[in-house]
């Protein structure tokens, strides 16, 4: 803990602009992105490894998580990261430990509302590492849109010396989001799986016809879990991009989201949709 505290306090006297890219390891190129972008904007990047118990449910995959820190190390000097910075539990939770973070109201909707205390421990955790590495930026991926938008609001909130940089989905050639979690797939699950990304192009097809009905869309992406019998949905929803209530009508910025399980496996996608006039564009 000590020694990066002393390395991140020795760069930003050196005048060097320092990034942070969290992430709980099993990298991808989704991860690569973040990293390459950041690498782009900063002059020396440390990258946290560090799957945070905190974030996980009682019944959740904590224990199974992927954990390959070798290989996680390796990609990372490939991509020219300055330090790796893999903290043990105890180190970041250590006996005693009582404090914690809590963005109200958005915490609640959506991913919070079917995995409770889960936010708590995201946002207790990027604050730790934030006060621990005190970047001058720090990147997250769209894939975890709420979750980036309550580290927004954490940031805003407690006055943190911190950019929070958004980055793009990266997806597999058939749409599939990139996730650690996608190595639970069997080769059933791993097709049933584009259901996510299937559902989000059908929401953006009806966007095409002038549908701007937040249920009707709605409707349409239920429709298309239910035609795959590998897929249990979660949620898909039309929610406001600032504070994740749902809306009545697609209006400014929004995201749809959605959230399935796929055999055990819990996934989540989602696409920005900014609407102006008769015109939209969608990032997806
Ligand atoms: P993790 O799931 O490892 O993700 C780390 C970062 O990579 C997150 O910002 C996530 O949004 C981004 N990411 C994951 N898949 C992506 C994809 N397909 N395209 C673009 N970006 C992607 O998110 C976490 O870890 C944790 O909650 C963390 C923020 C590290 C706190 O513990």
């Amino acid at each position: 803990m000590e020694w990066m505290k002393q390395w991140a306090r020795g760069v930003r006297a050196e005048g060097h602009v320092l990034g942070l890219v969290p992430t709980m390891g099993a990298l991808h190129e989704g991860h690569a992105t973040l990293v390459n972008r950041a690498k782009a904007e900063c002059s020396r990047l440390a990258v946290s490894i560090f799957v945070n118990p905190k974030q996980f449910g009682p019944k959740e995959d904590f224990a199974k998580y992927p954990r390959d820190l070798e290989k996680d190390a390796e990609m990372l000097q490939a991509l020219g990261v300055d330090v790796v910075f893999a903290p043990a539990v105890e180190g970041i939770y250590p006996n005693g430990f009582r404090t914690y973070v809590t963005v109200e109201g958005i915490s609640e909707r959506l991913e919070g509302k079917t995995r409770p205390g889960h936010f708590r421990g995201v946002a207790t955790v990027v604050l730790k590492l934030f006060e621990i590495v005190a970047p001058r930026f720090a990147y997250f991926g769209r894939k975890d849109a709420q979750q980036v938008r309550i580290i927004s609001s954490m940031a805003k909130d407690l006055n943190l010396d911190v950019e929070v940089v958004v980055c793009p989905i990266v997806r597999e050639p058939d749409g599939l989001a990139l996730s650690s979690r996608n190595a639970y797939l069997n080769p059933r699950e791993r097709e049933a799986a584009t259901v996510l990304h299937h559902a989000l192009l059908a929401a953006k097809a009806e966007l095409e016809t002038g549908e701007r009905d937040a249920l009707q869309l709605q409707s349409v992406m239920a429709k298309v879990f239910a035609s795959e019998p590998l897929a249990r949905m979660d949620y898909a929803e039309i929610v406001s991009a600032e504070t994740f209530e749902p809306v009545v009508r697609v209006g400014k910025s929004c995201y749809a989201v959605v959230a399935a399980w796929v055999g055990s496996t819990r996934l989540i996608d989602n696409f920005f949709v900014e609407v102006q006039g008769d015109e939209f564009t969608v990032q997806m």
